[in-house]
């Protein structure tokens, strides 16, 4: 079979090669060899290509490997009761995390570094670590899923229990950026009826997500105060949940503009992962000025992600991911190229098969 390794010298230093196809022979108890249809792109494969990806102490870097974690495929060989052969599955991200918070066990299990990932024309998984495709869905846009989709999930719904309904609040959101997980917030957002604020630094871009539903989108860019027009657009009161996927350049500001009692769910670092030295204030005077709760967010577990694929990704609901742009399997350093060029809206996916 064919797959892709990473040295973490970066995205230019992937190399192709040929390894031996796994067999029924390879399988133990409550594994499932699966053929592999779709890849879809993190920013978080374009650092660990670069070797950048470097926040999480229990992540060690080990010898060169195949990146990538989000996948869809089909089960070709099974020693699951479960999942027997011809199921179309979706893999998840932290592969041992199954219900409640992510531990560091659990970032022990995470695909694409500093396990094996999925950039590969076959992959062995246990089958805790794979959720069953909603039929509606093309095996492209369900690979888009694991780690945008459930991390959006999340990020909305973070302190509910399982199956609490948010659906029908008037809660605000506010997303940063246009990215996988900004988009497919948006989309869930909206399927759940609560009203989206939007930035980005493109106004066509705007556009595109003005046809998704998104009730307001700001320029970041051509509007630098974003932070006061989130305030004015929500008669005073700011968002009552904040994507904080921007990180240095974006956090302050979210304190601004954050709801009494709102939550920021910490995410992503796009514009950095340290503070300039000149802010005023730290975050715990921040966090008590709006009364605000800081809430990191790793992705979710298993049990939150089929939540997420019953309550949204229906056929009724007709929820479809946004895929930008498929790339060909030989064309996987330019699509982690074009990925990591900020350049897409949604998702950027690669065809294996
Ligand atoms: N904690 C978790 O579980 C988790 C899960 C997934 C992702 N993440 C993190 O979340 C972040 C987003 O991930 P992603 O996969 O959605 O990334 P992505 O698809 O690569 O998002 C890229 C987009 O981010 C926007 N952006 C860049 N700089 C920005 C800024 N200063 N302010 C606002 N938006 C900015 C740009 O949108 P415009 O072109 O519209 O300006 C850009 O197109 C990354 O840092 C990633 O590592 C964390």
């Amino acid at each position: 079979m064919k797959r892709w390794v990473t040295d973490q010298k970066g995205i230019s230093h992937l190399r192709q090669e040929e390894a031996a196809t796994p067999t029924a022979a390879d399988l133990k108890d409550g594994e499932v060899l699966v053929k592999i249809y779709a890849v879809s792109l993190n920013y978080r494969d374009t650092e660990v290509c670069s070797g950048t990806y470097g926040h999480h102490d229990s992540v060690s870097d080990p010898e060169p490997f195949v990146p990538c974690s989000d996948m869809c495929g089909t089960i070709v060989e099974s020693k699951s009761v479960g999942l027997p052969p011809g199921t179309r599955v979706i893999s998840t991200f932290n592969q041992t995390h199954l219900t409640g918070q992510c531990t560091e066990q659990d970032l022990a299990s995470g695909l694409g570094l500093p396990l094996p990932g999925v950039l590969a024309e076959f992959r062995i998984f246990p089958d805790y670590g794979l959720v069953k495709v909603p039929d509606h869905l093309s095996d492209i846009e369900a690979s888009t899923l694991p780690i945008a989709a459930v991390t959006a999930w999340m990020a909305l719904n973070t302190f509910q229990p399982v199956g609490y309904p948010i659906a029908g609040s008037d809660k605000t959101v506010l997303l940063q950026g246009t990215g996988g997980v900004a988009i497919a917030g948006l989309q869930i957002a909206k399927a759940l009826g609560l009203t989206a604020i939007i930035t980005s630094s493109s106004d066509s871009k705007l556009q595109r997500a003005k046809v998704l539903g998104a009730d307001h989108g700001i320029n970041y860019r051509s509007t630098s105060a974003w932070d006061k027009r989130v305030l004015e657009l929500t008669g005073g009161k700011g968002a009552d949940i904040i994507f904080e996927t921007g990180g240095a350049e974006t956090l302050w500001k979210s304190f601004e503009c954050v709801a009494f009692g709102g939550v920021i769910s910490a995410i992503g670092y796009l514009s950095g992962k340290e503070d300039s030295p000149e802010k005023r204030w730290n975050v715990n005077v921040m966090a008590l000025k709006r009364t605000v709760t800081l809430k990191g967010i790793l992705n979710g577990p298993r049990e939150r992600f089929e939540e997420m694929l019953q309550a949204v990704y229906t056929k009724e609901k007709g929820l479809k991911p946004v895929v930008d742009r498929v790339f060909e399997f030989d064309e996987a350093k330019e699509a982690l190229q074009y990925l990591e060029s900020g350049k897409h809206f949604g998702k950027v996916v690669i065809k294996v098969t």
